[in-house]
């Protein structure tokens, strides 16, 4: 089963914005394909670590445009961001320490979680923003 599908709600009116945040999707689908097949061992590492590379990229993009066009939520935009990636070095160096830890649930619970909410909220939110803010 795909852990993380694709909605409507997600759409942000912007091709590139939807098509970076689909590879994003597609990576964490893909590790969460290949936990029975390879554990969580040296492949799960590797992987995380490139969904993290993908994820900071995205956000980096994401908080330029904000900060360029002058988004006022644009702090509690980046936090939620922050959060994210923290997450997401928690379950890398679990794997990396060997630490007791269930990957299946952290990146159901924790990673799906966090891009349901946020691409139908924040992200939704400053792309429609954007496009009020262009119009006007
Ligand atoms: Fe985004
Ligand atoms: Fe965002």
């Amino acid at each position: 089963m795909v852990l993380i599908q694709w909605r409507k709600d997600f759409e942000t009116g912007f091709p590139g914005i939807d098509f970076e945040h689909q590879t994003l999707i597609e990576a964490i689908n893909d590790l969460h394909a290949r936990i029975d097949q390879d554990g969580d061992g040296v492949d799960a590492i590797h992987r995380i670590s490139e969904i993290h590379a993908l994820v900071e990229a995205h956000f980096a993009l994401e908080e330029r445009i904000m900060r360029e066009e002058g988004f006022e939520r644009y702090p509690e935009h980046k936090a939620d961001h922050a959060n994210l990636l923290d997450e997401i070095l928690d379950i890398a160096d679990a794997l990396r320490q060997g630490r007791e830890m269930d990957l299946e649930k952290a990146l159901g619970e924790r990673v799906r979680d966090w891009f349901t909410t946020h691409f139908a909220t924040f992200d939704r939110d400053f792309h429609m923003w954007e496009q009020h803010e262009k119009q006007a």
